[in-house]
């Protein structure tokens, strides 16, 4: 047997079902004599109500990065204006920047796939701290709200290089990069760009990529053709439940949020508060995720030993009450569990073998950081500000509203567009688009006119007192190249 020097790492049992399936988990880690310490944290929703926002005590958050590791339960989010999810903010403190999740068919998880005999083997793997996900939403107006959405360089060059690393070591031929860089040419497009820009740094791996609804109505009627999607954070998370649907539901789907210092695992299900303390949740995924921990500790043999006796146990028939197969009485969450430690050593007949031996990186526990790490790529050559778009509270008609502005801002510029919810209704437009309560006018400067940061407020000054700003973005230009995006129809 291999062994490997015994580590300690950090686990939440969690809330609702979380408690009876890290109980599971930890059963058959035991009966496996999984070479670990585990050291229990307080984290989840009683937590959070005790007073500390982020849903974990100051003790937890520092063993957790002490250990580098977090083993976790589904945690329940508080209900209420304002709460932050406990499990979104701990993948985000810790820059867990990649979300894997594996979704494979399962001999004995009767789904529409396996009894048309089409095998499935995906690796989701999504963005994990941007895009909608930071939360940073504002009314503008009373009837404007706006989410803000970040995807940037170093965060999208992160997550593609890990995708194309899991590549490697699973010995996959392609990576598909899912986006919707036709519509969100900037956002999209630099997730889309930066893909392609790693994907030169691994020529043995073939890459390609698909529009996302394309992706969705693919993945339901040729799911074999995937091997591993790369995806920014909304698109992801869509996407991944919709993988679990095909593998037989959420029960069956595991996950690791992959960070440069700090790791968590957990299932891909929340708390199940339907089937809560009955003992009868399935704790599939969350050992599921517990293997794929396991070989993030170089704890290879251990993974494959309880993956190998997973899915003999599967074979075999036995099934909690969640599965779509209903030939088989269900068992409960210990009976299932006790079935799975039974089986430890035995391997199964029609399913793949568990890989065995394999690790994916070398582990080692974090060193605190002395300052927070800045992740920044080397600067364009040039930087220039060539206008600015002003989002502006208005119930004007917009050739009105473009008079008003131009005299304002007067002679050195050009109101080049005036949009509503992002469709050009001023200088030519439809008189059948119907117009919201706020604008964005875009005023550019003229060639001889030079603009900086200053300029742009004393435009702003001098627009203040006729209407309301809402907010104000510059239109930059990289060594030339534009930042902005036109209006629809400009
Ligand atoms: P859910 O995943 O908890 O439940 C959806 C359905 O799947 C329910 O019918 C449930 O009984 C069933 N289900 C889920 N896991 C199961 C299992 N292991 N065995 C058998 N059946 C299972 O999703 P829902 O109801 O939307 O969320 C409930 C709570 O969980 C919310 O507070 C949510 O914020 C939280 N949540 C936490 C997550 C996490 O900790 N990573 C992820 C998703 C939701």
């Amino acid at each position: 047997m291999k062994t490997a020097p015994q580590r300690t790492i950090a686990v939440a049992p969690g809330d609702g079902i979380g408690p009876e399936i890290m109980k599971a988990a930890m059963a058959v880690f035991n009966a496996a004599q999984v070479p670990l310490q585990f050291e229990t944290v307080e984290m989840g929703k009683d937590i959070y109500l005790a007073g500390n926002s982020t849903g974990m005590t100051e003790t937890s958050k520092r063993v957790i990065e002490q250990h580098g590791i977090l083993f976790k339960g589904p945690m329940e989010t508080p209900k209420g204006a304002g709460v932050k999810s406990i499990n979104v903010t701990a993948r985000k403190v810790w820059n867990t920047y990649a979300n894997k999740r594996v979704f494979r068919s399962l001999a004995g998880v009767d789904t529409v796939f396996s009894r048309a005999g089409i095998p499935i083997n995906i690796a989701i793997i999504r963005e994990n701290i941007e895009d909608t996900y930071g939360g940073i939403e504002h009314m503008l107006t009373h009837d404007v709200a706006l989410c803000r959405r970040f995807i940037t360089r170093p965060g999208s060059l992160q997550v593609h290089r890990y995708a194309f690393e899991v590549a490697r070591h699973k010995g996959a031929k392609k990576v598909t990069c899912g986006h919707k860089a036709n519509i969100m040419k900037i956002t999209d497009g630099l997730f889309l760009e930066t893909f392609y820009e790693v994907a030169r740094e691994y020529p043995d791996i073939a890459a390609n990529d698909i529009i996302v609804d394309d992706l969705a109505m693919k993945l339901v009627s040729r799911p074999d053709i995937f091997e591993i999607v790369v995806l920014p954070n909304l698109q992801g998370d869509i996407i991944s439940d919709l993988c679990a649907g095909l593998v037989g539901g959420l029960g069956f789907a595991p996950s690791a949020n992959i960070g440069d210092h700090i790791s968590i695992f957990e299932a891909v299900h929340g708390t199940a508060p339907d089937i809560a303390g009955k003992n009868i949740a399935n704790p599939t995924a969350l050992l599921l995720s517990g293997c794929m921990m396991l070989r993030h500790l170089e704890l290879g043999y251990h993974a494959a030993l309880i993956e190998n006796a997973l899915l003999a146990t599967l074979e075999e028939g036995a099934r909690t009450a969640d599965f779509g197969d209903k030939t088989h009485p269900p068992l409960s969450t210990p009976e299932f569990t006790t079935r799975v430690a039974n089986n430890l050593g035995m391997q199964p007949h029609r399913s793949d073998l568990a890989p065995a031996g394999v690790s994916e990186q070398k582990f080692t526990p974090p060193k605190m950081p002395e300052i927070n790490r800045m992740m920044v790529t080397p600067p364009p050559a040039s930087a220039e500000i060539q206008g600015a778009d002003f989002f502006v509270e208005s119930i004007e008609q917009p050739a009105k509203l473009a008079q008003l502005v131009q005299g304002l801002a007067g002679e050195g510029y050009t109101i080049s567009t005036i949009s509503n919810r992002g469709t050009q209704v001023w200088p030519t437009a439809s008189r059948f688009t119907e117009l919201i309560n706020q604008y964005r006018v875009r005023i550019e400067k003229r060639p001889e006119t030079s603009l900086d940061q200053q300029a742009v407020l004393a435009l702003a000054q001098k627009i203040v007192g006729h209407l309301k700003i809402c907010s104000i973005e510059y239109l930059m230009a990289y060594d030339g190249k534009k930042g902005y995006s036109l209006a629809q129809g400009q």
